[in-house]
């Protein structure tokens, strides 16, 4: 378990950097060169580009004929039963009487790749099994067949991986979703589901799509990061980690904000880590991400409607039934639609202690999102009761952002305290300072307090949290 309390911040630590609002406005001399960005680096010479582009079409052409040839010849009913080894060598055998049929020779690097491919092709989701088993890949997005772009380390390229054409994206596409009893076509044009790993999995087909078919994928991590691994990458720190343990085990009712690919979910999830292990846990989700060390947990995963537009479990459904379960705490995933009402509902009466997150670029924004959530979940209330609602549900924003540079930190940490008025009263007790940016485009920053003392300090002290008053010292805690 994490350290309850912070490690003492040295005398000798750095002061605030002060950072320079208008550093154009310098009148030191700067380098023509050093403006400009450094250039992108020149691709590899053509010709071997070329010649391993020619080698690729021409396996992709093998691999296309040879696909069908096996699909013709191998006893599709048996391939169920068959082992992995068995059915390698299989592939194995029917390509090699296939390509001397054809008189094709191919090295035996090739002959491997070429056989790993058909097999992938034949069991999994073809181009795509590669990129699914690479660990470091934690996203893959497909723009059309051609083009796959994978996420490793923050940080997006073009993966060498294609599909044939569109039909044969269309087939994975379809291969995938008539696992899970869906269907994409003209007429259901986007679909979401779940991978056999548990990896999210959403699509959408043309004509929606203009280009070729949409396919992005949350790979699953099975090793989720826990606390001390995002203090390790600077995620935040320590002194952070202490008082969203306070937070969380003084159950305080903490949302997560942050955009698309920020972090959410895998802060929900390291934060979920401070729970006590007594604790009845009811966790709510779209497609089940979260996963909760605590022996007491029960999951639900909310359903679409199916093909005739029947049969919709609703997260608010889930949520409503959640509360007949005797919760202790109620953790939903996502919150973004009418479930707005009955998670703050929760929040209020009793499952305190309960955590979702929402898609908002600040802890302000995310408020008016509730908001916004709650008119359209069609709540006749008067703003002023709507914003008294949020004020007296939520305790705790915590700001999850990916940085330009790809690095994914905990930029902000408010608190709610209340009305002022008409207004909800907050308090930013943590935050990530930017400074500048290195030349190789890495975020120079620091995490520092913002000087507030938490307005939840007594019941920390009460429940046994007693955090010392230095950790609320404005001082540069972690650099970067
Ligand atoms: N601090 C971090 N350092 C490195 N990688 C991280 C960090 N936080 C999250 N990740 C990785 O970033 C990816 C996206 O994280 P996560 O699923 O938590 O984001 P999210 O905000 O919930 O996304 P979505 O909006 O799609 O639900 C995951 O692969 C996760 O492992
Ligand atoms: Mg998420």
């Amino acid at each position: 378990m994490f350290s309850r309390y912070k490690k003492q911040i040295s005398d000798t630590a750095a002061k605030p950097q002060k950072v320079d609002p208008s550093p154009a406005a310098k009148p030191a001399p700067v380098k023509a060169e050093s403006l400009r960005k450094p250039a992108l680096k020149q691709a590899a010479t053509a010709a071997p580009m070329d010649k391993e582009r020619k080698r690729k079409e021409r396996l992709g052409q093998i691999k296309v004929e040879l696909h069908r040839e096996l699909l013709d010849n191998l006893n599709l009913s048996a391939l169920e039963h068959a082992s992995e080894a068995e059915l390698r060598a299989e592939i194995s055998e029917i390509t090699t009487e296939i390509l001397t049929e054809k008189s094709v020779v191919l090295n035996r690097e090739d002959r491997q790749t070429l056989n790993k491919e058909l097999y992938d092709e034949v069991t999994g989701l073809g181009p795509l099994e590669t990129l699914l088993q690479d660990d470091s890949v934690s996203d893959i997005l497909v723009n059309g067949p051609q083009q796959i772009f994978i996420e490793q380390d923050g940080k997006l390229s073009l993966s060498d991986v294609t599909f044939k054409d569109e039909r044969h994206l269309m087939r994975i596409i379809d291969k995938i979703v008539s696992a899970v009893g869906r269907r994409v076509d003209e007429s259901n044009p986007y679909v979401d589901a779940r991978l056999a790993d548990g990896s999210r999995f959403n699509a959408m087909v043309p004509p929606i799509a203009v280009d070729g078919s949409l396919v992005s994928i949350r790979k699953f991590k099975k090793d989720k990061l826990a606390i001390d691994d995002l203090v390790n990458f600077g995620a935040f720190t320590e002194e952070m980690a202490a008082y969203l343990q306070a937070a969380v085990a003084t159950r305080l009712n903490v949302i997560v904000s942050g955009g698309t690919g920020s972090g959410k979910t895998t802060t929900l999830n390291a934060l979920s880590s401070f729970i006590d292990n007594a604790e009845r846990i009811l966790t709510i989700e779209d497609t089940a991400e979260l996963q909760l060390q605590q022996t007491h947990v029960g999951r639900m995963e909310s359903r679409p409607p199916n093909v005739e537009g029947k049969g919709e479990v609703s997260p608010r459904d889930c949520l409503k039934n959640a509360l007949r379960m005797r919760p202790d705490r109620i953790i939903v995933g996502e919150t973004r639609g009418e479930e707005v009402i009955d998670m703050l509902q929760a929040m209020n009466t009793g499952h305190d202690g309960s955590m979702t997150t929402i898609h908002a670029n600040s802890a302000r924004d995310g408020v008016s999102r509730l908001e916004n959530m709650i008119a359209m979940a069609g709540i006749e209330m008067p703003l002023k009761a709507v914003r008294s609602q949020i004020s007296s549900a939520v305790n705790v924003i915590v700001q999850a952002s990916r940085l330009q540079d790809g690095s994914r930190r905990m930029t902000s940490i408010t608190e709610i305290t209340g009305m002022e008025g008409d207004v909800i009263s907050m308090q930013e007790i943590f935050r990530f300072q930017r400074v500048g940016l290195t030349p190789d485009n890495k975020i120079i920053g620091h995490f520092t307090a913002t000087g507030v003392r938490s307005h939840f300090s007594e019941r920390f002290r009460l429940w046994g949290y007693d955090l010392p008053t230095s950790i609320y010292e404005p001082t540069v805690m972690e650099k970067f």
